[in-house]
């Protein structure tokens, strides 16, 4: 093995780009105002990741790489909290919160001063930092020992890895881990295109992204943080307030004063406007809170006011009634997905809740229905809490007549009555009919086009609505052989919008073979799990062929994938779709560029490319080596014969290529070599 060469040069290199990522990243995740475009910063992150694999000696501990995650924890360790995690008592009153302050009033000898805080919605962390670098997070766990979960919080973008300024040398911050709204949403939309259930909340999906053992899936799932609070030795600050403050000065995100996220305030009226404000402003947010937090501003008189056994007396939380309305449950629905799996959906008597008129809410499956034991016409509690879909939380008994029944659970398809199966262990209910139910088959064929999948251009989901009514397709394969004739006396179908459909699917014979496989839309086989069984499996018969042991032993194939799959296979419905489609002309084999070559002038040369090129992309320059016999290499080794350099080439790439004696080309004389 080729050793790594030492380089003083290389090291500062290092350095520099760290410092210099270190940089844009507060600059653009903490202040929302980045200096650089997303390309110059992956193109520096990228060079630092490369010079980090050749010297990983150089590497630090916290460079900005580790954002992307990769770092696995097989088991979290268990660590003593220096301060212990208390938790806050809560009041669910404006007479409590009066209460509390005429309360600590008596305690203290001056006058107090308050910061109002919002109250983050999510999971509890402590951050370590010593001498300005992050060293270690840990969960609150009981309060007194939790998990060390730093590798899944390193990828945390809005949390420093190093702070700038002037820092204590060794200090704890304390804040709330939580699941921006937008990106949990995003995260469920992702989930629904897979055919996977859905995450109930952002609270636990946090909460549970927190817990897993790769740090790449963590980093992917744009999680976000709020400090609150600092812990430490001889602190510089002579109230919470300023100290906050200062950690925003560190780098660290705080909750912003512009936007009123944490406010002081002189007097329980302030409090109360405070408390107000956001009670209705809540629903506003871009993140859940479930109430806001008082806290006594002076350090000296939090230290009079001191402790009790598991809380604070110094602070209080005001928690937000889950805004909750009474309704009448007038009927139950059942939406059948693509999937088949069945979703019961209540009817309710329109109610005004949290700002908008709710007429429907989410029953999620048969055992919540059971659970609350939900009857027609009963009169229901619906809650607007951490949920995004309003949620039916209770019934009142008293209110029921005496001639209400349990509810019985469909026992058929209510589209197409294909009597309906539940599998083991799984919440749903689903309908078997994959090939006829319609639901499952117009959903099949709109993720079929969709952009993801076949990307057929002129062909939208109003059009396969369309088409499926009027009886023109009854299966995907049924789109290829639509004509002219019988599409052009449908309505809004002029010439030439039957031209570029037709044109359309003609194109997407080209799709390559991973996005067909994405596109007929088996279950848990999302976008990148069919880009890793076609990349291994290479066509459809050695995919077809596949075992459920030869699919587990694909990296991040799990037990779910491969049942799916071979049930799939199973089933002689998908065969003749699939048979079909092969006939259609789909592409069911990946491509190899070998079988294309167009000469053979750079048989048997490794290349490595490296640097941004002027006339052609990356890319298309990989394409052209593979097309003309060569083979792409990653790394620089002995065995290397061309470097083909751009521009702001990698430089440990350059120093070991010339410490080597490769040639070096430039894009020109690379075109020279292959016309
Ligand atoms: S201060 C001694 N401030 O609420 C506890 N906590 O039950 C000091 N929380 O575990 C906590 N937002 O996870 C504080 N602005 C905020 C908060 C906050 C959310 C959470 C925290 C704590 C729980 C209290």
């Amino acid at each position: 093995m080729e050793l790594p060469f030492e380089d003083l040069s290389i090291k500062e290199k290092i350095i520099e780009l760290t410092q210099k990522l270190h940089h844009h990243n507060h600059l653009y995740y903490v202040e929302s105002n980045p200096e650089i475009s997303d390309f110059e910063f992956d193109t520096l992150l990228k060079e630092l990741q490369e010079l980090e694999n050749l010297y990983p000696q150089y590497a630090d501990e916290n460079s900005p790489t580790k954002r992307v995650g990769g770092d696995i924890t097989k088991k979290f360790e268990v660590v003593e909290h220096i301060y212990p995690m208390m938790s806050l008592s809560n009041s669910y009153s404006k007479e409590e919160i009066a209460d509390w302050e005429t309360r600590i009033k008596k305690l203290i000898v001056d006058e107090p001063e308050y910061v109002c805080e919002l109250k983050y919605d999510g999971v509890a962390i402590g951050i370590k930092y010593k001498n300005g670098k992050f060293n270690q997070a840990v969960t609150r766990g009981d309060g007194s020992k939790g998990e060390d979960i730093s590798a899944n919080v390193k990828t945390i973008k809005t949390i420093p890895l190093v702070l700038r300024g002037n820092y204590p040398e060794d200090f704890e911050i304390r804040g709330e881990i939580f699941y921006p709204l937008k990106a949990f949403q995003d995260l469920n939309n992702q989930r629904q295109e897979a055919g996977e259930e859905l995450f109930a909340n952002p609270r636990n999906t946090a909460s549970g992204t927190l817990k897993m053992q790769d740090s790449a899936i963590v980093a992917q799932r744009g999680l976000d943080c709020f400090l609150y609070g600092i812990y430490g030795n001889n602190l510089p600050f002579q109230n919470h307030f300023e100290s906050v403050k200062a950690a925003g000065e560190w780098g660290l995100k705080i909750p912003s004063l512009k936007k009123n996220y944490i406010k002081k305030c002189a007097s329980i009226d302030g409090i109360m406007e405070f408390i107000n404000y956001w009670d209705t402003e809540r629903n506003n947010l871009p993140f859940e809170i479930d109430g806001v937090v008082i806290k006594v501003n002076n350090y000296n008189q939090q230290a009079e006011l001191g402790f009790t056994a598991k809380s604070p007396r110094w602070a209080v939380a005001y928690k937000f009634k889950a805004e909750r309305v009474r309704t009448i449950l007038e009927t139950i629905t059942y939406q059948v997905g693509r999937t088949g799996a069945i979703t019961p959906v209540a009817n309710l008597k329109p109610v005004l809740l949290a700002g908008t008129t709710v007429k429907r809410a989410s029953l999620h499956n048969a055992d919540q229905i059971e659970k609350l034991d939900i009857r027609i016409n009963d009169e229901v509690f619906v809650e607007k809490g951490g949920e995004i879909i309003p949620k039916i939380v209770g019934v009142v008994i008293s209110k029921r007549t005496s001639n209400s029944e349990p509810l019985e659970y469909i026992t058929k398809c209510p589209e197409c009555e294909t009597p309906l199966v539940r599998k083991e262990g799984e919440a749903h209910h689903y309908c078997p009919n994959q090939l006829a139910c319609p639901p499952q088959v117009k959903g099949k064929m709109i993720h079929f086009i969709s952009r993801k999948a076949m990307d057929i251009e002129g062909l939208g989901e109003e059009t396969i609505e369309q088409l499926f009514e009027a009886g023109l397709i009854k299966t995907i394969p049924d789109l290829y052989e639509l004509t002219s004739e019988q599409l052009l006396p449908l309505e809004r179908m002029a010439q030439k919008s039957v031209d570029n459909l037709l044109k359309g699917l003609e194109q997407s014979k080209n799709v390559p073979f991973e996005r067909v496989l994405f596109a007929l839309g088996i279950r848990f086989v999302g976008e990148t799990v069919a880009k890793k069984l076609a990349k291994e499996f290479k066509n459809i018969e050695g995919l077809q062929k596949a075992t459920f042991e030869e699919l587990i032993a694909v990296d991040e194939i799990g037990d779910r994938i491969a049942e799916s799959l071979v049930a799939y296979f199973s089933d002689e419905n998908s065969l003749v779709l699939l048979k079909r489609l092969i006939e259609k002309g789909l592409q069911f084999e990946v491509i190899e560029v070998e079988n294309n070559n167009l000469s053979d002038k750079l048989e048997g040369k490794a290349f490595v490319i490296s640097g941004v090129f002027e006339k052609h992309s990356r890319d298309d320059y990989k394409k052209m080596i593979e097309e003309n016999g060569g083979k792409n290499v990653s790394s620089v080794s002995s065995k290397t014969n061309y470097l083909l350099a751009g521009d702001n080439m990698g430089p440990s790439k350059k120093v070991k290529a010339e410490k080597l004696g490769i040639t070096i080309i430039s894009e020109d004389e690379f075109l020279e070599m292959i016309s």
